[in-house]
């Protein structure tokens, strides 16, 4: 090899490693507790192949779920502290953030399915939720759905007198701390990641769940019976890191703002049957027994679990429980 072939061999050598150092020059780490095959991890990878895709790869992002990097709580610090720039946490864990507007999803019955939901989280509503955020040096950026939770325990449970004494494991939120008092069952708030080896041991008796969180984590092998119950919601806000954010070159902003529409209508879109294809399965593997409530069992649900909306009136606001029930159609 001649020294004008080994300068130039040299040369392209070196322009090719320095590539990667001038095309991918922001990363967002996003960390999230689910599995990836789940209606959160899924729009999670769909937002990371469209922003690498809409910013000609100058953004990269790394996508880490199951609680890789960080569990329920420690995430939302981690977002403030700017350790990782994106999340999508469940809606039922803000309050300890202090933004306990989000609380309004775990109600009880607020919605009567996705349409219902949708007019608060595509209208006003949602949007003056979002903004709530900006206080705390996060950026609400959209809703993403999982869906409506099924109630699983070791035992039946069909009616509220199956609760009582249950120790059940809920996410970080009043509203559901007050549901399952109200059930007569002994709430116990806990990280996801640690929800399985607490059933599978019995630390705690049972918990709720849209079908994709428990069939993915495994939980339908540690639950004798479930409950279709759909209840209640469980769906999250997409957030950054606020300075981020707005720090970021206007047009790659733009670039993944775009990201963030696309990706949210292919989460939204794919989440109804995701739920209904991990129900299937779970019944499928034929280790959980499901059990299709009466109309008597879910007048007697009803009964004692609506009253938590007022219960809860005065930590999330008696005017936000009426706008929604306004945008929903659905007043009490
Ligand atoms: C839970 O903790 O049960 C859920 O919030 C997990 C999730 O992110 O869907």
């Amino acid at each position: 090899m001649n020294a004008l072939i080994r300068t130039s061999l040299a040369a392209i050598v070196a322009a090719a490693l320095a590539v990667p150092a001038f095309a991918q020059d922001i990363t967002i780490k996003f960390s999230h507790v689910v599995a990836p095959d789940t209606p959160k991890g899924k729009a999670a990878e769909k937002f990371k192949e469209l922003a690498e895709q809409y910013t000609g790869g100058k953004v990269k992002v790394e996508v880490y779920p199951n609680s890789q990097l960080y569990k329920d709580k420690e995430e939302l610090e981690a977002l403030q502290l700017g350790s990782v720039q994106m999340l999508a946490p469940s809606l039922a864990k803000f309050g300890p953030l202090g933004v306990s507007d989000f609380e309004a999803f775990d109600l009880p019955y607020i919605f009567d399915g996705y349409d219902q939901l949708r007019k608060v989280t595509d209208g006003e509503v949602g949007k003056a939720m979002l903004a709530k955020l900006e206080g705390k040096g996060i950026k609400g950026l959209a809703f993403w759905d999982n869906g409506f939770k099924i109630m699983s325990a070791n035992s039946p449970l069909h009616t509220p007198d199956d609760f009582l004494g249950l120790k059940m494991r809920i996410q970080s939120s009043k509203v559901l701390e007050a549901e399952m008092n109200a059930l007569g069952a002994v709430p116990q708030v806990m990280a996801f990641s640690e929800v399985y080896q607490a059933l599978q041991t019995g630390v705690v008796d049972g918990t709720e769940n849209p079908p994709s969180n428990m069939f993915t984590q495994k939980m339908h092998e540690v639950q004798k019976h479930a409950t279709l119950s759909n209840h209640g919601y469980l769906g999250y806000a997409l957030i950054v890191n606020k300075a981020f954010w707005d720090g970021l070159p206007e047009d790659v902003r733009a670039q993944l703002d775009k990201a963030v529409a696309e990706s949210t209508a292919y989460g939204n879109g794919i989440a109804k049957e995701e739920n209904e294809k991990a129900l299937q399965a779970m019944k499928d593997a034929g280790k959980t027994e499901f059990h299709e409530m009466t109309p008597e069992e879910k007048d007697a649900w009803k009964k004692v679990l609506i009253p938590v909306r007022e219960e809860m009136a005065s930590r999330i606001g008696a005017d936000l429980i009426k706008s929604i029930e306004a945008a929903t159609g659905q007043q009490q």
